[in-house]
């Protein structure tokens, strides 16, 4: 028996088991591709499932999609991601992920020194305001 070479959002959905309509928002969003039949119906190539599946295994480790659609923006439009293409990319992935996890770390450490604070000020505490260097100095007024 010969295998279609293009597929329903039906067979899309059994085959990845991810509902239609994330389909249908990854197609709005330009990450996957479908044609359209006369009947308007859509016709996805098999190499989409390895799209999908490169989509799905990013989203699982909280990869932004709008970062997925870059790094699937250096592929041909039709053609699938290759061992090669997913191991560069979980290999930028796993930098993304240690910059987060760094940061959590700190955000983690800030929240400690907040506890039995409890002064939720946008000028001294560093959650409410990160970026402001007085906070490095402390809790309290700086410029006094
Ligand atoms: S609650 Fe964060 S420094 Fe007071």
């Amino acid at each position: 028996m010969a295998v279609a070479q293009e597929l329903t959002i039906g067979e899309m959905v059994e085959r990845c088991g991810v509902p239609a309509s994330a389909l249908r928002f990854y197609e709005r969003e330009g990450l996957i591709r479908s044609r359209r039949t006369s009947g308007n119906q859509r016709r996805y190539g098999r190499h989409m499932l390895r799209r999908v599946a490169f989509i799905r295994a990013s989203q699982s480790v909280g990869i932004p999609l709008a970062v997925i659609r870059e790094v699937l923006d250096f592929l041909p439009a039709d053609a699938p991601p290759t061992k090669e293409f997913w191991e560069r990319a979980s290999e930028c992935w796993r930098k993304e992920l240690n910059s987060r996890i760094e940061k959590m770390e700190r955000m983690r450490d800030r929240f400690t020194e907040c506890i039995g604070c409890g002064c939720l000020s946008f000028e001294q505490c560093q959650l409410m305001n990160p970026e402001d260097k007085l906070a490095a100095l402390g809790p309290g007024p700086r410029r006094l």
